[in-house]
C-alpha cells in the first residue's frame, strides 16, 4: 500500500474526489489516502488556508492527489497551488491531451504531451514601474537558468524515452529573446545529444500554436517555457474537449502533486453535476508515478468503455445525461 495525502479541495472538490477514490478502490489500486483539508476549508476552520500538517504530510509521503482549491478574491490569502508548487520546487507542469472517444472536438487523433517549466520565466511576476506616478510605464523581468532548463528538458526526454514516444518539440521565442528563450534552446540542443533515439526539433511559439491547430497529429512531447507553456497546454486541452477532461502533475525531484486543471465551479457545487473525468485523468497520472501501471491501464480502458457504450451516464457537460455518481458507478461497472 503506498500512502498518498489526498486533498478533496473546495466546492465540487468532494464530490469528484469520492468518485475518483471509489473507483481507484473498484480498480484494486494499492493505495491509502491521508486526507486533508487546504484552501478555503481549511481557512475557514483554521484561518490557514494551507495548515502546517498539510505540509509535513506531502512531506512525509511526498505524493498528493489534489482537488481544486478556492482562491477567494478579497481576503488576501496567497493561491495555495502557487504555494505548494514553490514549497516543493515541483518544477514540472506535465499536461497530456489525448483525443477522447465519442467527445465533441473539432480534432482527431491527438496525443500529446506538454512540459511546462514551472518555476521561472516571464510567470514569476517580477514587475516594476519606471515612472513616479506608477500609471505610464512597467516592466516586467523574465529569468531562465541553465540548472532549471536542463532539469525540465531532462524530464520531458526521459518521460519521451520511458514512454515510448518518438519525438520532443522545444518551444521558445529565441530569434526575439535571445538572452533568456536562447539560454532555454541552446540547453535544449546540448541534452538532446544525449538522446539519440528520440527525434528532437525547436519551434518558435507562434509557429507552434498555429501547428497545434493546422497538424496537432504532428505534436508528440513538447518542452518549453513557463508563459509559453501556460497557454499552449490550455490551448492542447481546447484541442481534446477542454479543461473538463484533461488531468495534471507537477512533479519535483522530493515530492508529485497531481490535479485537476480546472477550478471549484462553486455554481454547481453539491448538485451531482461535476465531472470527474479531469481529477481521475491526473489520478492516472498518480497511478502511473507510483508504479501502479496496470490499474492505471484498466481505469483507462474502463473510462473509454464508458464514454463509448454508455456515453447518457455521463456528466451534461460533456454531452451525457447523467450525474457525477451515475458515472462513477458506469465507470466502475466497466472495470
Ligand atoms: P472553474 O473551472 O471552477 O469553472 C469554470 C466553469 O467550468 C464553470 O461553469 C464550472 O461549472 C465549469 N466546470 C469546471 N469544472 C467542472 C467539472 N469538473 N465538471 C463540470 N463543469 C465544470 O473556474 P472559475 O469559476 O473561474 O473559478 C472558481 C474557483 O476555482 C476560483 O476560486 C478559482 O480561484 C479556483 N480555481 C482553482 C484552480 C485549482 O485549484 N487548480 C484552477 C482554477 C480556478
Ligand atoms: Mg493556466
Amino acid at each position: 500500500m503506498k500512502k498518498v495525502v489526498l486533498i478533496p479541495g473546495d466546492g465540487i472538490g468532494k464530490e469528484i474526489t469520492s468518485s475518483v477514490t471509489t473507483i481507484l478502490d473498484k480498480a484494486d489500486a494499492q493505495v491509502e489516502w491521508v486526507e486533508k483539508k487546504a484552501g478555503l476549508a481549511a481557512y475557514e476552520e483554521f484561518g490557514n488556508p494551507l495548515p502546517d500538517d498539510v505540509i509535513e504530510a506531502i512531506e512525509k509521503h511526498r505524493v498528493a492527489l489534489k482537488g481544486p482549491l478556492t482562491t477567494p478574491v478579497g481576503t488576501g490569502f496567497r493561491s495555495v497551488n502557487v504555494a505548494l508548487r514553490q514549497k516543493f520546487h515541483l518544477y514540472s507542469n506535465i499536461r497530456p491531451a489525448r483525443t477522447l472517444p465519442n467527445i465533441d472536438s473539432p480534432f482527431r487523433s491527438v496525443d500529446m504531451v506538454i512540459f511546462r517549466e514551472n518555476t521561472q520565466g516571464l510567470y514569476i511576476g517580477k514587475e516594476h514601474w519606471v515612472d513616479e506616478a506608477k500609471k505610464t510605464h512597467a516592466e516586467s523581468i523574465a529569468v531562465v537558468t541553465e540548472e532549471a532548463s536542463k532539469k525540465i528538458i531532462t524530464a520531458a526526454f526521459e518521460y519521451a524515452r520511458a514512454h515510448e514516444r518518438k519525438k520532443v518539440t522545444l518551444v521558445h521565442k529565441a530569434n526575439i529573446l535571445k538572452f533568456t528563450t536562447g539560454l532555454f534552446l541552446d540547453v535544449g540542443r546540448e541534452i538532446a545529444k544525449n538522446y539519440p533515439d528520440i527525434e528532437f526539433e525547436d519551434l518558435i511559439v507562434d509557429n507552434m500554436a498555429m501547428q497545434m491547430v493546422m497538424r496537432p497529429k504532428r505534436i508528440d512531447v513538447v518542452v518549453t517555457t513557463n508563459l509559453f507553456g501556460d497557454i499552449l497546454s490550455d490551448l492542447a486541452s481546447g484541442l481534446v474537449g477542454g479543461l473538463g477532461v484533461t488531468g495534471a502533475a507537477n512533479i519535483g525531484d522530493d515530492a508529485a502533486m497531481f490535479e485537476a486543471v480546472h477550478g471549484s465551479a462553486p455554481d454547481i457545487a453539491g448538485q451531482n453535476k461535476a465531472n470527474p473525468l479531469a481529477l481521475l485523468f491526473s489520478a492516472l497520472m498518480m497511478l502511473e508515478h507510483i508504479d501502479q501501471m496496470k490499474v492505471a491501464e484498466n481505469i483507462r480502458k474502463a473510462i473509454y468503455k464508458t464514454l463509448v457504450e454508455r456515453k447518457v451516464y455521463c456528466t451534461p457537460d460533456i454531452g451525457g445525461e447523467g450525474t457525477t455518481s451515475t458515472f462513477t458507478q458506469a465507470v466502475c461497472d466497466n472495470i
